[in-house]
């Protein structure tokens, strides 16, 4: 396998991780950990979402956070929108970057956004407008790529139709999302191969889940590919309401840490990224799916038990 010497992780937490949350997080908080993640140097937030208040009302407050977010030199803060209000909104809110969202199957992007598949390209094609006049770049989720909770299979020519609506209204990024962890390393390779020579110049995201505990194998399968942009949670938190069995990302310090072992650089500092997701374990009261935070970096030592240090072999002459 060969390494990339750089990949680019963006932190999706205080998004998808937050709108699962039951429990409202204060705007305060929400601030704090983004900060934390600015200081940790991630490159890429997604901050928030501009969606119905009602569909999402933990994110109820994404323009309070925008407005209140120390921002960086260096990251980019993103959020999600799913049309037109939604990117407006954004827009005023000065965002870097906008996440469209749309799902490759029709029964998911119902539950989600209300809309069919080509309503919500409709959308997405005024939301491509918004941001080009206000010079915001633009990157296209597809949630469902490699599966859906309610059909099952997701074919990989409905997939290619809608990469192929966005890159025909001008998206330059596409992340391709395993909302509920359905995928396996096969299937994001042969997915890849047939996606990438067909549209040249996109940059690729694989957004994962770690469901069925596949999302780290599936993230070497992309970079065996040459994705070298990947979405990522603190602790491990997120999920989409609107998908059954949905749970957490794969985890931003236990891929940093992953990375780093192996010497692909992220430009995260990982200390800062294990305390900031301690931090948000106090905030969401619980024990996250995060494996480092646990059981420490890899070099991590332990002091030798009782007598085993005085009959180790001395070094052979
Ligand atoms: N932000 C705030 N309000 C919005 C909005 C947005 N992005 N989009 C639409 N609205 C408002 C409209 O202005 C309208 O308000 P009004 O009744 O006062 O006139 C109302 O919502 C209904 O508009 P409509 O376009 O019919 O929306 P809808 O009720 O069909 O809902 C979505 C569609 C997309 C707004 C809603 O399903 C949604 O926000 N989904 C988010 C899903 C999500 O975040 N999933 C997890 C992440 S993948
Ligand atoms: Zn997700």
């Amino acid at each position: 396998m060969r390494f990339p010497e750089r990949v680019t992780i963006c932190e999706v937490g205080t998004r998808d991780g937050f709108q699962i949350e039951p429990d409202f997080i204060p705007t305060e908080r929400k601030i704090e950990v983004v900060d934390l993640l600015s200081e940790a140097g991630v490159p890429r937030i997604e901050v928030t979402s501009f969606v119905h208040p009602k569909a999402v009302p933990q994110l109820r407050d994404a323009e309070q956070v925008m407005a209140h977010i120390r921002r960086r030199p260096g990251t980019l803060y993103a959020a999600l929108v799913p049309n037109d209000k939604g990117a407006s909104r954004a827009v005023d809110a000065g965002v870097d970057r906008i996440h469209t969202v749309v799902s490759a199957s029709e029964s998911h992007n119902l539950a989600n956004v209300n809309m069919t598949i080509d309503e919500s390209l409709a959308k997405l094609e005024a939301v491509m407008t918004i941001a080009e006049r206000a010079r915001v770049p633009v990157g296209c989720g597809i949630s469902t790529s490699f599966g859906c909770p309610f059909e099952g299979d997701v074919p990989l020519a409905q997939l290619e139709r809608v990469v192929g609506r966005l890159v025909g209204m001008g998206a330059r990024a596409i992340g391709l999302a395993d909302t509920t962890g359905m995928a396996n390393p096969r299937q994001v390779g042969r997915v890849l191969d047939h996606l990438m020579p067909r549209f040249p110049g996109i940059e690729w995201t694989l957004h994962t889940h770690d469901t069925r505990a596949m999302a780290i194998p599936n993230i070497l399968a992309a970079i065996e590919r040459g994705v070298t942009n990947f979405d990522a949670s603190i602790g491990g938190l997120g999920g989409c309401p609107f998908a059954p069995g949905a749970s957490g990302n794969v985890c931003s310090e236990d891929l940093v840490h992953c990375l780093s072992a192996m010497d692909v650089a992220t430009g995260i500092d990982l200390d800062r990224l294990l305390a900031t997701s301690r931090r948000v374990q106090d905030i969401v009261g619980r024990t996250l799916p995060g494996q480092i935070v646990k059981a420490g970096v890899w070099s991590r030592r332990y002091p030798l038990p009782d007598g085993v240090a005085a009959r180790l072999p001395g070094p052979r002459a």
